[in-house]
């Protein structure tokens, strides 16, 4: 098996060496800029290792891989505009850098790209991985379109939530899993399972992800702290909020949530402070965990050796402890 920083390593060299025409500069430089910020590589690397644990050729595997980031960059850089975000990896979004239309179609063509990569798979695999690659997409966007309507609702229950971040992220990895151990020559019985460890490790990094937004330090989670909260996202910490919160603590929570003109940071603290005095970050924190033993039990039924498997439950626990 290959060393996970091996494979990090092969990816960002393969990222640095993605080539894009310089005319015209306004499509095209926008896809260096976000591919160069870095991120995690999570996707492309899960992909890798999928295709590593079940014995196939990670090299072969690059050209899916780098097909599944570049993807997911082009949703970051559509998800900046829907979410009025003005940071991204510690800088300024595409959409405020340049303009709005210029991260619409750079957008629009990194998908395409994405696609571009894609079409590498060899003809045996290709309309297999096409296929989950495609039901992904498909997914991510019914996903964002629920984030969007659920911003302007206020009686959006748990399971809805959990119901879009399957749809918004968690598929994404699942599909990026199922991509790779069939590229490694996995069964579909193999490539099911590990997409349902995927999935439910989905769920548990969305909800991971939600409580930097709110106690993050601004320097260390490299987005705006408090964008959840300024736009009404329904986050966990929001719906369980609601559902707990006192007479007093909903009527000014319904009172930033209807708020047309206010000031950010008071918004913010106003409403982190009812987050915690009802102590939501640790039923999320809860939640969480109760998807990722979920991921594991999945993980348990594939039919690998031990030693493989470990290999991805070491990789699914750094990603819940990361630092903020
Ligand atoms: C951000 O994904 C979008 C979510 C699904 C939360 P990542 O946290 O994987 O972003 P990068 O690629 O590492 O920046
Ligand atoms: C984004 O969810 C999911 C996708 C990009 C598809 P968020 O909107 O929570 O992601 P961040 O917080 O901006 O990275
Ligand atoms: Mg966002
Ligand atoms: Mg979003
Ligand atoms: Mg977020």
């Amino acid at each position: 098996m290959r060393e996970l920083q091996d494979l990090q390593q092969l990816i960002d060299k393969a990222v640095t060496n993605l080539k894009y025409p310089v005319y015209p500069a306004e499509l095209y430089e926008p896809i260096a800029y976000i591919l160069s910020m870095g991120g995690k590589r999570m996707r492309p690397a899960l992909l890798l290792m999928a295709c590593d644990l079940f014995g196939g050729d990670v090299e072969k595997a690059l050209p899916p891989a780098l097909a599944i980031e570049v993807f997911h960059n082009f949703t970051l850089m559509h998800d900046d505009i829907m979410d009025n975000a003005p940071l991204r990896r510690g800088k300024t979004t595409v959409h405020e850098k340049w303009n709005q239309n210029a991260a619409i179609l750079s957008g629009d063509v990194m998908l395409i790209e994405g696609y571009k990569l894609m079409m590498q798979v060899e003809d045996r695999l290709l309309r297999v991985i096409l296929d989950i690659f495609n039901n992904t997409a498909v997914g991510v966007c019914e996903g964002q379109q629920l984030d969007m309507d659920f911003e302007v609702r206020n009686d959006v229950k748990i399971d809805e939530y959990i119901y879009m971040i399957r749809l918004k992220t968690a598929v994404v990895l699942g599909g990026a899993l199922k991509i790779g151990s069939i590229l490694g020559g996995a069964d579909m019985k193999d490539a099911e399972l590990i997409a349902e460890f995927g999935e439910n490790l989905g769920l548990a990094f969305q909800l991971q992800d939600d409580i930097p937004d709110v106690y993050g330090s601004p320097e260390k989670f490299g987005k705006q702290v408090g964008g959840d909260i300024i736009s009404n996202k329904k986050t966990y910490l929001l719906i369980k909020t609601l559902e707990l919160a006192n007479t007093d603590q909903k009527a000014e929570l319904n009172k930033w949530i209807k708020a047309e003109q206010f000031d950010q940071q008071e918004k913010v603290e106003a409403v982190t402070a009812i987050y915690s005095d009802l102590q939501v970050r640790q039923h999320a924190e809860t939640t969480m965990h109760t998807y990722a033993d979920k991921a594991f039990e999945a993980l348990e039924k594939i039919n690998l050796p031990e030693e493989n498997k470990q290999y991805l439950r070491d990789f699914a626990d750094s990603l819940m402890v990361r630092e903020y």
